[in-house]
């Protein structure tokens, strides 16, 4: 008798532990509650669940939980992830936390963490490749190596116009297209969000400088923001449904971007139907009442307006109920529709070797040759007997650009002692992928010598005695500062041109994320553009210099001749009174509660880069689009075939010895009634081929591309009458041209 009620308190014993754990499974999982059936739309089920939330439970979702030196920290924060965000999720209602990470060219702060990130070239080398296939498969792998450390939300996805190129984070943004610029986010975020990881774009509007980012009021008039910044935006946004936008810390025309119903309310989600939600800077926060109503939906890193703030508002009626429901609602549906809720990051040994290669055919897609006299590249190992290596570094690594879009090197930053695996703000970052073995790899018979140019008489006499000179000249941009002008910095002109004087056969390899000056151009017989190029980057440019590789990357930003070429000669610094005083406790609270503004008026409007070269009829260096290979391309055939949507259609036949990819690019001129720049992009398309092979293309091209934003409509316009179409391989070498009247 004991034995058998023994048995059966040991089986209710069993089931009850049974039933917890399974209770405990449920409530992890959330799989018992009715907004878990994926059947039901991601509106539906964020709905259900906002009506079970108690108010505490909203606001949780509302703001992040700090990051030190910028906000009160909450206790929650031991959750985090080690990421730039944490916001905790609601256990009981089976929603999970989101968990931000910083993932401009690949997942910042690995090192710190101990974890692994691949290093892609640097966004704006992303953008040079004109490939959308590579835009996925750039996002696709951030994703990826997001979820392998626990992410489900980046905070990548920047794509300021490359308006001011001295601005420090030009190499993060697409360059100074909207098209381009929108189509490529376009194309990285449904790579990203492919992998269930919430995807951003940023920073929501016209943070075009870094210099007194917190302060600063950008004036501009609303049909060019239409046109151009907000352009890119939209585009990116219609491409690929990211389900979050992060706005700047400027202002524009008056009020802070985080607080701006018309960037906010009225264009992002009235007039784009924008679904996801809007996410603000860190620290780009400046009130409850006013940000809520313009349509800021989440504040970041802490909780200065959108915790105890805003539930006293909630509650006394100063905000709507559904307007907090609204906020809560957005979050929610992000969630469900990039599916972090149904499946969840699992931590997991990231594919190393397989981000490597990626990341080295990611950069030579994106090496761009700017210039190739006489035929010196591609290099012919069996033909040379030495070359110099020159260039600070250039013999252990190349560098990469800084702020919160750095990457960790795997390996360290070579320069600094063995075992340096973290990076501080604002450190200059050199990867360890050395273009002297690589170099050398190529050429194994070849006596390969290395000298760090810090002596320009020294490095020219090695050049001098060498078959072919290669310098490798950088010039480093980050977040946080801007660039005092497009020059080399650290005496590299007076260096390249001491070395190409004494060799001709000089090769420049530049690493740099915008425009540079080049006053020693006509003396280096050949130009290669590497950007930031990557946790491979050396391995990606030696394949380029030998042959390997055809380049095929085109120019996503123009380089001007110098800055007086710039629409502003000079950039616009803040006066003291507009930057935090960092010798005062708690800076943030002094951006929080708003710096004095300080003027910076883009009276260029719609005319961004070549757009204003262009127009204004100024000679440029190196034109938007254009990039050399080591074949020739050429265009026939063009044929434009009106209607709603207009059909551009053309051959391009390789009429070269060599395979090569062709980026073949659209523009159009608007009637003179439009009364805008001479021409703009509006398709574009990468065609690979053999030698001697054509392929027809055709390129459809979105009414709205052709149109002007109408002010007085709030709407996009297509003004009647004749459209020049001109087809080719750069912005200034479109041999194709064919009128057709619209209306
Ligand atoms: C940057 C953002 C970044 C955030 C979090 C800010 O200072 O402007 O781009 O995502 O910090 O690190």
């Amino acid at each position: 008798m004991h034995r058998t009620v023994g048995k059966w308190v040991s089986f209710a014993f069993l089931i009850v532990v049974f039933s917890v754990l399974t209770t405990a499974a449920v409530a992890q999982s959330g799989g018992a509650h009715r907004w878990m059936n994926p059947s039901l739309s991601p509106d539906e089920r964020a709905s259900m669940v906002v009506k079970e939330m108690t108010i505490d439970e909203k606001i949780t979702l509302l703001h992040g939980t700090g990051m030190a030196g910028l906000s009160p920290l909450s206790p929650l924060i031991i959750h985090s992830n080690g990421g730039a965000g944490y916001v905790p999720g609601i256990p009981r209602l089976g929603i999970p936390a989101i968990q931000m990470s910083d993932a401009a060219y690949g997942v910042r702060m690995s090192g710190e963490n101990g974890r692994y990130s691949t290093a892609l070239p640097s966004d704006v080398a992303g953008a040079a490749s004109w490939d959308l296939e590579a835009g996925y498969e750039y996002g696709a792998l951030i994703g990826r190596e997001l979820r392998a450390q626990g992410y489900n939300m980046t905070l990548g996805g920047g794509i300021n116009l490359t308006r001011e190129p001295r601005n420090g984070r030009t190499f993060e943004y697409l360059g100074e297209d909207p098209i381009l610029a929108g189509k490529m986010v376009g194309a990285v975020m449904k790579g990203l969000q492919a992998q269930h990881v919430i995807g951003d774009i940023k920073h929501y509007a016209l943070n075009d400088q870094e210099s007194g980012r917190n302060a600063v009021n950008v004036n501009i008039d609303k049909r060019s923001a239409r046109e151009s910044d907000l352009l890119a935006f939209e585009i990116g946004l219609e491409e690929s449904d990211a389900a979050a936008v992060m706005c700047s810390y400027n202002r524009v025309n008056g009020d802070y971007s985080c607080e701006n119903k018309y960037l906010l309310n009225e264009v992002l989600k009235k007039d784009w139907k924008f679904k996801g939600f809007v996410l603000s800077d860190w620290g780009g926060v400046h009130s409850a009442i006013k940000a809520s109503a313009a349509g800021l939906d989440h504040e970041e890193p802490g909780w200065i307006f959108y915790g105890d703030d805003l539930k006293k508002d909630v509650e006394s009626g100063r905000v709507p109920k559904s307007e907090l429901d609204d906020h809560v609602h957005r979050i929610l549906r992000a969630m469900f529709a990039t599916g972090v809720v149904d499946d969840p990051p699992i931590k997991g040994v990231p594919d190393v070797m397989g981000g490597l290669e990626i990341a080295q055919k990611l950069s030579e897609q994106s090496i761009v040759l700017l210039k190739n006299e006489q035929a010196l590249l591609p290099l012919d190992a069996s033909k040379l007997h030495s070359i110099a290596i020159i260039g600070p570094h250039a013999d252990v690594g190349m560098i990469s650009g800084g702020g919160s879009a750095q990457v960790d090197p795997p390996g360290g930053n070579v320069i600094m002692p063995p075992g340096r695996g973290q990076t501080k703000w604002q450190d200059k970052v050199w990867f360890p992928t050395s273009p002297l073995k690589s170099v050398q790899a190529k050429a194994p018979a070849a006596n390969v010598q290395f000298n760090s140019g810090a002596d320009p008489a020294s490095a020219a006499a090695l050049a001098k005695s060498a078959d072919v000179a290669i310098i490798f000249a950088y010039q480093w941009e980050s977040e946080g500062m801007d660039l005092d002008s497009l020059s080399l910095p650290e005496h590299q002109d007076e260096l390249i041109a001491q070395v190409a004087a004494a060799n001709p056969r000089t090769i420049v390899v530049l690493e740099n994320g915008g425009p540079v000056t080049m006053p020693w151009v006509d003396q280096a017989n050949a130009i290669v553009e590497a950007w930031f190029a990557g946790s491979r980057g050396a391995e990606a440019v030696a394949n380029i210099l030998f042959g390997e590789v055809n380049p095929s990357g085109k120019l996503p930003l123009t380089f001007p001749k110098s800055e007086a070429d710039l629409p502003h000669p000079s950039l616009v610094k803040p006066g003291p009174e507009s930057i935090p005083d960092e010798s005062r406790p708690e800076p943030w609270r002094q951006i929080a509660a708003g710096l004095a503004p300080f003027q910076v008026t883009y009276n260029e409007g719609v005319k961004v880069g070549y757009k204003w070269y262009d127009a204004e009829n100024k000679p440029v260096l190196f034109p938007f689009g254009f990039g050399l290979s080591y074949t020739t391309y050429s265009y026939s055939n063009l044929k434009v075939t009106p209607g709603s949507r207009p059909q551009v259609t053309f051959t391009v036949t390789n009429s070269g010895s060599h395979a090569g990819a062709e980026v073949a690019e659209v523009y159009v001129s608007l009637p003179t009634a439009a009364q805008e720049p001479p021409k703009r992009l509006v398709g574009f398309s990468k065609v690979k081929l053999k030698a001697g092979e054509s392929k027809e293309v055709s390129v459809e091209v979105d009414p709205k591309y052709l149109s002007i934003f109408n002010v007085a409509q709030n709407g996009w316009q297509l003004i009647p009458g004749e459209y020049g179409f001109m087809v080719g391989g750069s912005s200034q070498n479109l041999p194709l041209k064919a009128s057709i009247a619209l209306k």
